[in-house]
């Protein structure tokens, strides 16, 4: 089985540029097959999500075509509605985002049937806000015997959606569902986050009438049809954030390139506030530590709060200060699985409830770990750079589902790490690197 092997102790310098928002492009893929024109997409990443997904679209019937390793083409006019279209296999039941294309189907024909969705185990991830937007466009929706989500409607007529919590999945899916239903719907309670408004960008280049995206308030003017078009992905919020925290982790410099500062501004607020220095510039940031850090109190909340994909990697950060920090997660309830992996590397961290205490320390000791999702695996990953001694992270699948080429921008950074699968590997890492 791949692992990454790591041994820390280097600040990490130099420029790292980051890839299009594997979040915004999950959306925009599933939305392109509303479409039976050829939408292109530029500028989205060469991760294990978009791959899988990609390959779901793939098998429903549309012509999917990389034109180079960032740019597709997808083509949704050679799906057929007949009854036996579903979403399905093992594969898709692994990611989160299939669930989009119970949105767009349901929007394109009026009927969909899709794998109920897996994704990160990072709490219980109910769908009700997106099964209760679909009804109230008209939908009839349920959970078949073989565990696929059945949404049907004679028609989809525009309605008014009240979240009762702010969610981007529901956002999305309800903006998917409602372009072309008749008449006007307004989703209030929507969630903000630069994806969503990506998502609607794509729509809007598309033909479709959505206002609002970006507040609270989003109101669709259903259309009667979309057509192709050309679209470039935004920057990934994430991933930028994730070598911003692994710059001041391992008191580094880097120049984080392609990213929209604005998007980073939460992110960038606390790292100047624990003693970093954050630069802006018009696409990128520098980052920059050194020095012991000071503690600080963070909740996660929706955009413009700071992001709970972020969690993780601010903890590792937080855990190399001077003092007591503590964080609360708001939004998921079962995300701080890898203060366990910390633990073991010297970190002093209580979880009690959906607060972590976290007592200061002056640096990690190399350990070997194991990912238990995504942005925690990226975190266990900054955790070893930044420490003393070899590391290894395990379960390296999660990584790669969000994160491009992660170990390769690594090394331009000078950071020691590679990915092997047997031991004969991991000692020849260890003579090489001494
Ligand atoms: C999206 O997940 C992202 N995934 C997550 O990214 C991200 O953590 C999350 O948004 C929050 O920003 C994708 O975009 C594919 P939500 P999603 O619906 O849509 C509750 C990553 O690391 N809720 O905004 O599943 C839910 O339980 C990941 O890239 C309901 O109660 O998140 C949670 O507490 C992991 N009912 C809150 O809302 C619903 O019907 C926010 O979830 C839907 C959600």
């Amino acid at each position: 089985m791949e692992k990454y092997v790591i041994k820390g102790g280097n600040a990490l310098e130099g420029e790292v540029t980051i890839a299009g928002a594997k979040n915004a492009a999950l959306g925009i893929l599933a939305a392109a097959v509303l479409t039976d024109d050829e939408c292109i997409i530029e500028n989205v990443p060469y991760v294990e999500d978009t791959k899988v997904l990609l390959r779901a679209i793939e098998a429903i019937g549309a012509k999917v075509k990389y034109i180079d390793t960032h740019t597709v083409s997808i083509c949704g006019g050679t799906i057929e509605n007949d009854e036996d279209l579903c979403v399905t296999g093992e594969y898709i039941r692994k990611i989160r985002a299939s669930y989009y294309l119970l949105g767009a189907l349901l929007g394109k024909f009026n009927r969909a049937q899709v794998a109920l969705p897996g994704g990160c185990e990072i709490g219980l991830r109910p769908i009700d806000q997106h099964i209760k937007g679909f009804e109230a466009l008209g939908a009839k929706v349920c959970i078949d015997n073989g565990g696929n989500v059945v949404a049907k409607a004679e028609r989809l007529v525009g309605s008014h959606v009240y979240m009762d919590v702010v969610t981007v999945g529901a956002t999305i899916n309800i903006m998917l569902a409602a372009v072309l239903a008749e008449g006007k719907t307004t989703i209030e309670n929507a969630a903000k986050e630069p994806h969503i408004v990506d998502v609607a960008n794509f729509l809007n280049s598309m033909g479709a009438n959505i206002k609002g995206a970006g507040t609270d308030v989003i109101r669709i003017r259903g259309v009667q049809r979309l057509k192709g078009t050309e679209y470039s992905i935004i920057p990934d919020q994430i991933e930028a954030g994730t070598f911003m925290t692994m710059a001041v982790a391992t008191k580094g410099n880097i120049l984080i390139k392609n990213v929209i500062p604005k998007h980073l501004e939460a992110i960038t607020s606390k790292l100047n506030e624990i003693g970093a220095h954050v630069i802006e510039y018009d696409d990128a940031v520098r980052v920059m530590a050194d020095g012991r850090l000071k503690p600080t109190q963070v909740k996660t909340l929706p955009y413009p709060g700071f992001p709970t994909d972020m969690q993780p990697q601010m903890v590792t950060t937080l855990a190399l200060s001077q003092g007591t920090s503590v964080i609360t997660e708001s939004i998921f309830e079962n995300r701080f699985r890898y203060v366990a992996e910390l633990a073991r590397m010297g970190a002093k961290i209580k979880v009690e409830g959906n607060s972590a205490v976290i007592t200061g320390m002056e640096g990690y000791k190399g350990a070997d770990l194991v990912a238990p999702d995504l942005r925690a695996g990226a975190a266990l990953v900054i955790a070893a750079l930044a420490a003393e001694g070899f590391s290894t992270v395990e379960d390296i699948k999660y990584i790669l589902r969000g994160y491009e080429n992660f170990d390769e921008k690594i090394r331009a950074l000078g950071g020691e790490i590679q990915v092997i699968d047997s031991e004969k590997e991991l000692m020849k890492f260890k003579l090489r690197v001494g």
